[in-house]
Formats: C-alpha cells, sequence, structure tokens
C-alpha cells in the first residue's frame, strides 16, 4: 500500500464561536509524518482554536479534516481514530490533568486504549524519563509547580504515542533549563519520526525548532513557508506582529548564508571566517 502524501490535512476550514469575528477563514494545511512545523500569531489570532480542530474537539463549520488521506466524519470511530494520532498538549496544564497521581495521570491515556499492562508500564516509564518526572511518580499532579504540571501535560500526551503532536504554547511557564530539555526531547520525537506543530510567541525558539512555519492573523494563515523564507519577510513579520529571531538578524546584518539556527553555531561560523 502506497503512503499517502499527507498524515493531517485540513482543507479549508472554517470555525466561529459565533460571537462576531470567526476565529479561523478557510484555512488549508497539510501536515506530513515527521515535519517539525512552528505556528506563530498574536493572542487571538487563531492558534488554540486552529489545535482544537486539527484533533476533532472542535467542529469546524465548513471544510474537512483528512487523516492519511480520509476525511474524518462526525463518527465516534473516526473521532477517536483521530485522537489517538494526534494529540494536544494545552496550554494550560489544569485544562489536561485529572488524575491524583502523577504515574495515574500519565497512565490514564494509554489505559483508555486497552493496551496490556506491560505496555501501559513501558510508556509510563518512557514518558516520565523523557520529561524528567521520575522522582515524581506519587506526588499529586495538582500540587506541583507550573512549569512541573506542564511536563506533566506533555508526558500525557507522549504516552500516547501520537504520529503528529500539537504543543500549544509549550515553553510559557517553563524556566530557561525546562525549555532547554523540552527541546532536546522534541529532537528526540523527531528522529523517531514524530511530527510536531508548536504554536509559540518564541520566534527564536521558532528558528531553532522548526522547518516550517505558519503564520496565523486574525484567523487567515497568512504564511505556510519554509522558516528561512518567513522569517527574511520583514513586511510580512510585522503584519504579523512578530520580530525576527536574534541569530536571524545578526545574520541578516553580517551578510552571513545560510543562516544558523543558533548563536553558538553563528560565533564559529564569524570566528572561521576571521
Ligand atoms: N471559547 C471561546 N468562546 C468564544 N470565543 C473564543 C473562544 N476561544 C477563543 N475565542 C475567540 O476566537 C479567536 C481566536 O482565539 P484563539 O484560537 O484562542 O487564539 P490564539 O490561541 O491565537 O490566542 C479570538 O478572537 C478569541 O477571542
Ligand atoms: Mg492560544
Amino acid at each position: 500500500m502506497t503512503q499517502p502524501e499527507s498524515l493531517l490535512e485540513l482543507r479549508s476550514i472554517s470555525y466561529s464561536y459565533g460571537n462576531g469575528e470567526p476565529a479561523l477563514r478557510g484555512i488549508s494545511v497539510s501536515i506530513r509524518t515527521g515535519e517539525r512545523i512552528a505556528l506563530l500569531g498574536n493572542n487571538g489570532a487563531g492558534k488554540s482554536t486552529f489545535f482544537l480542530c486539527c484533533n476533532g474537539v472542535l467542529k469546524p463549520q465548513s471544510g474537512s479534516v483528512l487523516l492519511n488521506g480520509t476525511v474524518v466524519s462526525n463518527k465516534k470511530r473516526d473521532l477517536a481514530e483521530l485522537r489517538r494520532h494526534v494529540g494536544i498538549v494545552f496550554q494550560d496544564p489544569d485544562h489536561q490533568i485529572i488524575a491524583s497521581t502523577v504515574e495515574s495521570e500519565v497512565s490514564f491515556g494509554p489505559m483508555n486504549l486497552g493496551l496490556p499492562k506491560s505496555q501501559v508500564a513501558g510508556r509510563l516509564d518512557a514518558a516520565l524519563k523523557a520529561m524528567n518526572l521520575e522522582a515524581m511518580r506519587t506526588r499529586p499532579p495538582h500540587y506541583l509547580s507550573g512549569g512541573e504540571k506542564k511536563r506533566v501535560s506533555i508526558a500525557d500526551i507522549l504516552a500516547m504515542e501520537p504520529s503528529l503532536i500539537l504543543l500549544d504554547e509549550p515553553t510559557a511557564g517553563l524556566d530557561c533549563a525546562h525549555t532547554v530539555r523540552l527541546e532536546e526531547t522534541m529532537a528526540a520525537l523527531h528522529r523517531q519520526g514524530m511530527a510536531m506543530l508548536v504554536s509559540t510567541h518564541d520566534v527564536n525558539f521558532a528558528w531553532r525548532f522548526a522547518d516550517r512555519i505558519l503564520v496565523l492573523s486574525k484567523g487567515d494563515l497568512i504564511a505556510d513557508a519554509p522558516a528561512a523564507e518567513v522569517f527574511s519577510q520583514t513586511a510580512l513579520l510585522q503584519q504579523a506582529g512578530l520580530e525576527k529571531p536574534a541569530v536571524f538578524a545578526l545574520s541578516e546584518a553580517l551578510g552571513i548564508h545560510p543562516i544558523p539556527r543558533t548563536m553558538e553555531e553563528l560565533t564559529c561560523q564569524i570566528r572561521q571566517s576571521s
């Protein structure tokens, strides 16, 4: 059997909460296996609404969602299949966390899939290890710090082993050390072939992480292109209220091409050329 071109495809979806301007207007996006995509846009641009449409929590009023080339219907079975493949890490962990200990929280999803106990245990261990939560197994999630809760909410989704993980502003609430750790985890997931779509305000993080950038502005998708192409378009960034990543702006000013992703790479290139 040949693999369909896209893992998840949104065809011209629109969504309105019914109180004025639509939150999404005719968005078409196709996501392939293993892609690393950042979704940028101001507050209220429609990022969270977009994510909720991607895994069937919200049903677009028009347009369609396709999983592996097949239209997802309203049937329970189709929606369950969509959610098994597409996992969302919510921006606010309190919207996601329900159980009374970290380990019961992270086991909950795999148990609901009806997996054998040994597999549930294996997934739990791997997810806790990836998010550095092994020492907190028996702690009640509701008494953890904001950053710790965030890591639990990510472990929740990792344990489901989705094909595509949607992270809604994952670095908000994480300190620097945990942001670095999260980026390492995301790199490891990428090596395992997981596709990732991450919404963020942090253009520096987006430039380090993403191969492709989507930009939403007032419910319109105003860019969908390779990261270097998007960040070279100053007018577009201004329209979306976004800064240029620091390494990107500095490299452009210095005439360095191709533009490195990190300050370390940039320093190294400057040293080599001087
Ligand atoms: N539950 C809701 N009820 C009504 N309007 C909403 C709701 N959630 C979001 N909106 C509106 O939809 C638009 C897009 O919001 P959202 O998707 O949360 O944007 P973002 O995640 O980019 O900040 C905004 O105008 C917001 O006020
Ligand atoms: Mg949001």
